[in-house]
């Protein structure tokens, strides 16, 4: 029904100690609330119905507080009215979750028999539970250490947003993630590594000389340099990484499948970066923590995955850092958040590649040829007319001297991507694979004819993505379903509406109609010499 159930926060304090309770829904439906929620806690209390014990629910929650970085567990072990506040009960299922949770290496783990209806042990210790030695939830809450052993508390500002003031002056507006800044101050700047030194704090409109954790303030520097959005400021001598391609564990929160392949947003910090998820290396089994192999990402999955970026930038590993180390994935189309993420290491791999620059550039190689190298991306469904069409094109374009080639899921399908085939993720990776062929070969000069289904609107954006502006042209090739399936020229239609071929698109596959193709080809009842003039028209081929 499209209702947003969020965390819901509620805040309560003591003469001890202030408390931010969130309270994050159970249900796996609504993992990205119970992620959300942990991401910012120090303790997570789990609650157990001493009656049903450990159920499913209690192994996956665990299991996000240990992915986030929660080391101290208060285990409730609730209704325990209802097994007449069995010392027997209660141990059991202490001892069976201590047992479950073993690999999640929690720091401390603190189990309290509750009836939290009737209040035992929630703000005293309860007489109905005398052989229970250890105190109730409110004095643990109260006692419990939160200083965790892993997090360095180096400092670190993050730019937000660049102000211009008087004289041009600029100053850096954000947040300070860790620890404390001092005017006068030597820093260095990520990702581009250069030293300054700290020339006023300014807190709503007043200058001051310290500001510390949490605080929003606005930066003036010594020296002008080139930041913008996203870049890192830090106390001198930190390890700070930089990188573009991590190791990094993955919580899938979208009920559409995620792929291999397939173009994100990644938001890491203040960055917006282009992020594609290189391989999924194991998919977490919840019930018993095993790992196995997947090759999509379904609703709730929590995978160890490799994933890169268009660009480097400054991280730190989670466990060590929580702002530097995590990041949130969006959709490109519905700007739908659909994961979030942990980075475990950075790929050794990046840092060791460098792409050579050569001599002879697509500009020379165009010049020589006379004519600009473009892609031609022709999508739709099977038996829609796109290899015919390429074929015909093809022809009056190599009369007229330029040099094309053209690229047809029939034919490539039988060599680079014999092993792919029909499921969404091998689509998904299909069409990776011909985007950065045509890559290769408009750089190498010539008119590329792509002739695909291509039926997802992500994997067509991503190809148009690798390109220059006006290099990249959507055809999209617009036949009914009705007439196609008349056509049935290789009789696959037939086949699919009997069930002999499965995932057809159209049939029990789905095509994604393009928004905004650059040209439509209508060819439910147009002539093929038509439709290639009316093409030839449109692409005005500029000869040069
Ligand atoms: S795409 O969806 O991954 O872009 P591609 O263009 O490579 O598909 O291949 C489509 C061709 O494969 C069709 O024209 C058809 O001849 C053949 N084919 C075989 N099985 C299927 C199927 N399940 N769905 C669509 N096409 C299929």
């Amino acid at each position: 029904q499209k209702i947003t159930i969020d965390v819901a926060y509620r805040y309560f304090q003591t003469p001890k100690r202030r408390f931010i309770v969130a309270d994050t829904p159970g249900h796996e439906q609504y993992t990205k609330n119970m992620v959300t929620g942990a991401s910012t806690a120090d303790v997570a209390i789990i609650l157990i119905n001493a009656k049903k014990g450990i159920i499913k629910q209690t192994l996956r929650h665990s299991y996000i507080c240990s992915l986030l970085g929660i080391e101290r567990i208060i285990l409730i072990v609730n209704k325990m009215d209802l097994v007449k506040f069995s010392k027997k009960k209660f141990e059991s299922v202490r001892n069976e979750y201590i047992d479950k949770v073993k690999s999640l290496n929690f720091l401390k783990i603190m189990a309290i028999p509750v009836s939290a209806t009737l209040g035992d042990n929630i703000i005293r210790k309860s007489k109905n539970t005398d052989w229970f030695k250890g105190k109730p939830l409110l004095k643990v809450l109260e006692s419990i250490d939160i200083l965790s052993k892993k997090q360095n508390r180096e400092s670190m500002f993050s730019v937000q947003y660049v102000g211009l003031g008087k004289n041009n002056t600029r100053s850096y507006l954000g947040i300070i993630r860790a620890g404390f800044f001092k005017k006068n101050q030597k820093i260095t700047v990520y990702p581009s590594l250069e030293n300054n030194i700290i020339k006023k704090i300014i807190f709503y409109k007043k200058e001051i000389s310290k500001a510390t954790e949490g605080e929003s303030v606005n930066i003036l520097l010594k020296k002008e340099l080139d930041i913008s959005r996203g870049y890192i400021f830090s106390s001198t001598n930190t390890d700070i990484e930089l990188s573009d391609h991590f190791q990094s564990k993955l919580i899938w929160f979208s009920k559409n499948q995620g792929f291999v392949g397939r173009l994100y947003f990644m938001k890491i910090g203040g960055f917006i970066l282009d992020a594609q998820i290189t391989k999924i290396k194991n998919i977490i089994n919840i019930k018993d923590y095993s790992e196995k192999k997947g090759t999509k990402l379904e609703f709730n999955d929590i995978s160890i995955i490799e994933i890169s970026v268009n660009k480097k930038i400054p991280f730190k590993n989670y466990k060590e850092n929580k702002s530097l180390g995590s990041f949130i994935l969006i959709d490109r189309i519905s700007n739908e958040t659909v994961a979030a993420g942990m980075i475990i290491f950075s790929m050794l791999r990046s840092s060791n590649i460098f792409e050579s620059k050569h001599e002879i550039s697509k500009i020379k190689r165009n010049l020589l040829n006379g004519h600009n190298s473009k892609v031609l991306w022709f999508t739709g469904l099977s038996g829609s007319g796109k290899s015919t069409i390429a074929n015909n094109l093809e022809k009056k374009l190599y009369r007229n001297g330029i040099k094309t080639f053209i690229l047809d899921g029939d034919n490539i399908r039988k060599g680079l991507n014999k092993d792919l085939g029909f499921k969404l993720e091998d689509r998904v990776e299909n069409i990776r694979r011909i985007a950065e062929v045509s890559r290769i070969m408009v750089d190498a000069g010539v008119v590329v004819l792509v002739a695909f289904i291509s039926p997802f609107k992500a994997e067509r954006n991503m190809a148009r993505n690798l390109f220059e502006k006006g290099e990249f042209i959507e055809i999209f090739v617009d036949a009914s379903l009705k007439t196609v399936e008349k056509r049935d020229v290789k009789g696959l239609y037939l086949k699919a509406r009997r069930g002999q071929i499965l995932n057809f698109t159209g049939i029990d596959s789905p095509y994604e109609v393009p928004e905004n193709p650059e040209i439509i080809l209508k060819t439910d009842n147009q002539s093929i010499s038509k439709t290639i003039n009316y093409l030839l028209k449109k692409l005005n081929f500029d000869l040069i």
